[in-house]
């Protein structure tokens, strides 16, 4: 059996959202999703199997993890054990390669780098489709960062039909404005939560997101940027709309991500194409062209720290291995 595999995979940002589960259990979205993985911020985790029978270990960017992410990586691997009928507990060492504070850190690059290696290590399927199965059940939006490029993650019927595939786009940029680092109060799952439980808009957000899935696979298979970049905004607002609908309010834009929302109109109304998306926080990211993310970087500079991105790789075992926190030895 190998004894340490180490898998890079990257951020991505969606552009139609997945916000919402029809099964928590074993996280199966209530409505499909679709997203572009970057070729930035990419988190490497090697995963190295105990010999001394000890509990599993999460080094954190060079720190020892305790708490809530040490119980989501051991549930993991609980279920990878489970699936490899193996009791082997593991040392896992992940490293974030996020500019600090950028607000990017992202739980969807950090399962699927874990779901690469540590399927290697365990022996588990490695074929995309499964590894994408997999990272879904860390988080779900991990299953789209297995994926190169573009992704359409399927909501599917089951654990089987769940998972994310890639697909053909007409090759997009985006800048990422940072206009706020801290951290987020409330998770994107408890937000989730509390979305299902509490607005009245939530069947809405459900029937039109998957109306606009339909309509972006189209505008992709088109190649129709300007389409992608319309339905991408609107999707990211009625988002924002549901989750702000909630009781009580969660709210992730602050007034400086909607100045940027604001700039990026009138980048449209000065002739220039982009369109706004954010997740689930401040940080607002412009969708355009390559040809003019130069000048949609220079433009929103203003904003906060920018950085221009485009569509980067799949989840990959590497050769590397993340250096342990201290002098090599296994705690
Ligand atoms: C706003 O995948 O982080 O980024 O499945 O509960 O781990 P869990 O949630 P997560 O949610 C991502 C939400 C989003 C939209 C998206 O990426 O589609």
């Amino acid at each position: 059996m190998t004894i340490d595999a180490t898998a890079r995979a990257h951020p991505n940002m969606a552009l139609v959202k997945y916000w919402g589960k029809r099964d928590e259990q074993i996280m199966l979205p209530s409505t499909g999703s679709l997203s572009m993985t970057l070729d930035e911020f990419p988190t490497t985790t090697t995963v190295q199997l105990r010999e001394d029978h000890g509990p599993d270990v999460l080094e954190l960017n060079g720190a020892v993890a305790q708490g809530e992410p040490l119980r989501r990586v051991t549930r993991f691997l609980d279920l990878v054990r489970e699936r490899a009928g193996s009791e082997a507990r593991a040392v896992v060492r992940s490293r974030n390669e996020v500019p600090t504070g950028a607000g990017l850190a992202s739980s969807a690059s950090g399962f699927a780098a874990l779901a690469t290696a540590a399927s290697a290590v365990y022996e588990l399927p490695q074929d995309t489709r499964s590894l994408s199965r997999l990272a879904r059940r860390g988080s779900g939006s991990a299953c789209r960062s297995i994926i190169d490029r573009m992704a359409v993650w399927h909501a599917g019927e089951d654990d089987a039909t769940s998972f994310a595939e890639q697909i053909e786009a007409p090759e997009l940029a985006m800048v990422v404005v940072v206009v706020d680092a801290g951290g987020k109060k409330v998770s994107s799952r408890e937000a989730m939560r509390l979305t299902a439980a509490t607005s009245p808009f939530a069947a809405a957000w459900r029937a039109s997101t998957a109306r606009t899935l339909e309509e972006m696979l189209a505008a992709c298979r088109e190649g129709d940027v300007e389409r992608i970049g319309e339905l991408a905004e609107t999707n990211a607002l009625r988002m924002h709309a549901v989750i702000q609908s909630t009781v009580p309010s969660v709210r992730y834009l602050r007034g400086a991500s909607v100045g940027v929302f604001d700039a990026i109109e009138q980048l449209r109304a000065d002739g220039l194409q982009a369109w706004g998306t954010a997740d689930a926080g401040p940080n607002v990211v412009a969708i355009t062209r390559p040809a003019d993310a130069a000048a949609v970087a220079d433009a929103l500079a203003g904003h906060g720290e920018v950085r221009v991105v485009r569509p980067g790789p799949g989840a990959r075992l590497v050769d590397e291995r993340v250096a342990p926190v201290s002098t090599g030895e296994v705690r």
